[in-house]
């Protein structure tokens, strides 16, 4: 399978995406989508909520305030950003930031299955509780769900064999509900299969 052309597809399918809520506004904003950034050949993929207002501007996942603690995060275990893949479950921004809805997640979630089955990760770190939510049941692991308050930092094993690792979102740490040293804590699991 030639990946970076897969990839390509991807992108082409996502940018005439009219059946999208979130199609119109991406258009009346000259806004991008964002697919996602990283290595094709990774071991582990970080997969996030949906783009804020910078990661739609420039079509880069986690390049704004959440980006620059996800950085300082993968610093912490000298895990290089270029190495990993980082991407979201919705591709386009949710009107003012808010929560990306059942609806959005249905339509965008078909493109991040693809995205797995390109990159072929052995970890997915899930960042914040829908994308959790949403792999866990993807990966038959419906019935460990709890909210993630709880399930922060476990190492899941899928029958695929693919380890699920849902992680607190980078964001809690500017609204000041948990600390970086709680979020480090959890990234140090990430040592173990770099
Ligand atoms: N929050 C996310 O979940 N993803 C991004 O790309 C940026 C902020």
């Amino acid at each position: 399978m030639d990946k970076i052309k897969e990839m390509e597809k991807i992108e082409r399918k996502l940018l005439k995406l009219k059946k999208s809520p979130l199609y119109s506004e991406r258009i009346l904003n000259k806004a991008f989508p964002v697919i996602g950034e990283g290595s094709l050949d990774s071991k582990i993929m970080f997969v996030g909520e949906a783009p804020g207002k910078k990661e739609a501007q420039t079509g880069k996942p986690f390049c704004g305030a959440s980006g620059k603690v996800l950085d300082e995060l993968l610093a912490s275990i000298k895990l290089d950003r270029k190495k990993v893949y980082v991407t979201n479950i919705v591709k386009d921004r949710p009107t003012d930031n808010r929560d990306p809805s059942k609806e959005e997640i249905e339509i965008y979630g078909p493109f991040l299955d693809k995205q797995i089955e390109i990159i072929q990760p052995k970890i997915i770190a899930t960042l914040g509780r829908y994308s959790a939510e949403y792999i866990m049941k993807k990966f038959s692991l419906e019935e460990k769900i709890e909210p993630i308050g709880k399930m922060h930092g476990k190492v899941f094993q899928s029958k695929l064999g693919i380890k699920i690792i849902p992680l607190l979102h980078p964001a809690v740490v500017l609204y000041n509900s948990y600390s970086r040293d709680d979020l480090k804590l959890d990234f140090k699991i990430l040592n173990k299969f770099k």
